[in-house]
């Protein structure tokens, strides 16, 4: 028995999971949300020609995309390269991604008649080439992979609205209107969700990520009658998987309390909060991502570092803390500037860290 040149790294050990877990860590963790796609030109390039539909139904895209950010930026985690609207589509909603548009539902869900249209996802057959993908990406992966969804409201919001919308208001008048549709609604999102969600866990995702991007838009009263009761139907469905539970909203400062209470593990804290006073919020027993404002990166590196030594300082005492952006990377972001930024939080964290 000579020595082993075969390094085995334990995925379960690394700083992005032990974080997750409210663990000691080495260094403080980061990712960023958005870090597949947008900012890199080699994505750029790789996406010519083909739709972001298509080229997530594209297992070797879906890895060469998901990899290029972690070996570009020397991220602790990978986010698979998808959508949230793609297990829409797959359960048979007409609708496609434009280019810097977003989703674009053709018929756009205008009363209880419609509910009916979304059948429950049957992963193995609706979605088979997500599973492939994160297949082949364990394989590839030193860090661990991060699966995600759109949470019901989020869903809700692409489908009533037929596409983007600064108020959500037809989606409101809907759930404030019909409550009894809006429940039957948000359940078999839920339900989308999470057999997507066990799917990937399944195939080798490490971590799931329910994106609930717009619920901002909502009172904290609304979104515990209206939201609450779906997301938590997610999260209580993956418990027995025992991967942690990321759960993530813009603009949801006076919802992180509940938003925690759904069931996640680590609630994201979007740039609106600084960190210290979102973990207030949050609450005891779970652990919080983020925080720098994805349009600092815009600025000046001294800026940036401050601003990103800022959210270190204020998450120091904090149980968990996985760093990320308040919310996605923007297209126009220097990668040099969010290599700098991996680089930063993991020297200063290092110095500082609890082991
Ligand atoms: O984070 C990652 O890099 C992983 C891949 C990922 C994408 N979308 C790829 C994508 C993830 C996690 C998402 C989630 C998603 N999709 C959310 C929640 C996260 C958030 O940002 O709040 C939402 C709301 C969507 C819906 C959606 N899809 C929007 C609003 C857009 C942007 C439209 C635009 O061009 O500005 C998309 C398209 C999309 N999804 C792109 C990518 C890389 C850009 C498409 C392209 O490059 O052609």
């Amino acid at each position: 028995m000579g020595p082993s040149l075969i390094v085995t790294t334990d995925l379960n050990d690394s700083a992005f999971l032990r974080a997750c877990r409210r663990e000691p860590v080495p260094y403080t963790p980061v990712w960023f949300m958005r870090q597949a796609g947008r900012a890199l030109p080699e994505y750029r390039e790789i996406r010519r020609g083909v739709s972001m539909l298509d080229s997530c139904m594209r297992p070797d895209l879906v890895t060469e995309i998901t990899l290029q950010p972690v070996r570009r930026l020397g991220v602790d985690a990978a986010i698979l390269f998808s959508d949230i609207v793609l297990p829409l589509r797959a359960v048979g909603v007409g609708l496609d991604i434009v280019p810097g548009v977003g989703p674009v539902v053709a018929e756009p869900f205008r009363g209880p008649a419609d509910i009916d249209r979304l059948r429950p996802l049957e992963p193995d057959e609706d979605v088979p080439y997500v599973a492939e993908a994160v297949r082949l990406l364990v394989k590839e992966l030193a860090v661990p992979l991060i699966g995600f969804a759109g949470a019901p409201f989020t869903l809700a919001s692409y489908l009533v609205e037929g596409g983007a919308s600064k108020t959500h208001a037809r989606t409101k008048a809907f759930m404030y209107a019909d409550p009894a549709g809006w429940a039957l609604l948000t359940e078999r999102l839920a339900d989308i969700a999470l057999a997507s969600l066990r799917a990937q866990v399944h195939a080798g995702a490490s971590a799931v990520q329910l994106f609930d991007s717009w619920a901002g838009a909502l009172s904290a009263a609304d979104y515990a009658t209206y939201v609450l009761p779906a997301s938590r139907r997610i999260f209580a469905g993956l418990a027995d998987l025992g991967v942690p539970r990321i759960h993530f909203g813009v603009g949801t400062g006076e919802l992180l309390g509940l938003m925690g209470e759904a069931g996640a593990d680590v609630v994201g804290v979007d740039f609106h909060l600084p960190i210290d006073e979102g973990a207030r919020r949050v609450g005891p027993g779970r652990a919080v991502q983020g925080n720098l404002d994805p349009a600092a990166c815009l600025a000046p590196w001294e800026v940036v570092a401050a601003r990103t030594r800022d959210v270190l300082d204020r998450a120091k005492g904090l149980e968990g803390h996985v760093f990320n952006l308040g919310h996605g990377v923007l297209p126009e972001t220097d990668p040099d500037v969010l290599e700098r930024v991996v680089d930063l939080v993991h020297t200063e964290s290092a110095r500082t860290t609890t082991r």
